[in-house]
């Protein structure tokens, strides 16, 4: 189903902001959009017919004799016409409007597909062919319906990217799923729209599309191992990764680092985000993340990592090197 859409009008009514449902970049997004524009032009229409009406009950005066029975057919007639047949007819063509809607989005190929799971307060997803754990940063190749089966391991979050899809609740104990499909390459915000805690607000993510030889040298280069410490740092910041908590917690593919708990580390440095959005990936914010993620994101569940002052230059140097 198309419905006709404005073109710049989604600029002026979301502000400055491009990066919401008006904006739509993803198939499912276009046809939530549609319905929306199509409901406000509906509503328009109504409402500046009832202002007409309303102006016109203003200034008519009666002239000369008043047919009571005339009045009371006519008063009759705009209660039963515009109190109960224009709103029922207008309810239940939105109402067949959504549901046509819903059908469309439902028709899908799934021809790639990812389990994602919210955590307090980030991202899992795992591709499930090939067989590949990232966080944070969800690829996926654009003209493709792409199935994300939606799980968390904790409380309630809800998977929500704006300009791709409508947003959908993970819950505890059953799995929900939506498709994404992007029509254009693009980087695409992503939030969790359910509240989970002290750090909802900073549970964002990223939806990277990209057209499929790409996607396709993504996934090959994220199937390599991490690489391996290259200069005297790496390898003292290696070490310190080894023997310290940090690999209790995050898993380095290719090395002894197997934790489960926090996000998968092996291409880390190709992320742009620390924290699920919480600072820049650079340096700077890499090291305070490190040495107190508190400061940063409050209430998320890294603690402090107790390093020698030392070995953090080195530390940070291989964290970089995971390309
Ligand atoms: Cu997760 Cu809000």
């Amino acid at each position: 189903m198309r419905l006709p859409v404005v073109a710049g009008s989604s600029v002026l009514l979301t502000g400055c902001s491009l990066s919401g449902t008006l904006a739509p970049r993803g198939t499912d997004a276009r046809i939530a959009a549609d319905i929306w524009w199509f409901m406000l032009a509906l509503g328009g229409v109504i409402f500046v017919g009832w202002l007409a009406l309303f102006v016109v009950a203003m200034v008519r005066r009666p002239k000369g004799e008043v047919d009571e029975s005339h009045e009371r057919r006519l008063h009759r007639r705009f209660i039963v016409g515009g109190g109960i047949v224009l709103p029922s007819i207008v309810f239940a063509s939105l109402f067949v409007i959504d549901l046509l809607g819903i059908a469309a989005m439902q028709q899908t190929d799934d021809e790639v597909v990812v389990d994602a799971t919210g955590y307090q307060f980030w991202w899992e997803f795992a591709y499930v062919q090939p067989d590949l754990v990232t966080a944070n940063e969800l690829y996926i190749p654009t003209g493709t319906d792409v199935q994300v089966r939606l799980h968390t391991a904790d409380v309630i979050h809800s998977f929500w990217v704006p300009q791709l899809s409508g947003k959908r609740d993970m819950i505890p104990g059953r799995t929900n799923a939506l498709t994404l499909h992007a029509t254009e390459p693009g980087r695409y915000l992503g939030e969790c729209a359910e509240f989970c805690g002290v750090q909802h607000a900073n549970m964002r993510f990223e939806v990277v599309a990209v057209p499929p030889a790409e996607y396709q040298q993504w996934l090959d280069d994220m199937l390599e191992p991490a690489a391996e410490p290259r200069t005297a740092s790496q390898q003292r910041g290696y070490d310190t990764f080894m023997s310290s908590s940090c690999a209790a917690c995050h898993a380095i593919r290719g090395t002894p680092a197997d934790g489960q708990l926090g996000p998968a580390l092996t291409h880390f440095a190709s992320r742009r985000w620390l924290g699920s959005g919480a600072a820049p990936n650079d340096r700077g914010h890499l090291g305070g993340w490190v040495v107190n993620p508190q400061s940063i994101k409050p209430g998320s569940t890294m603690p402090p990592v107790e390093i020698a002052a030392e070995d953090l230059p080195a530390l940070l140097d291989y964290l970089e090197s995971l390309e």
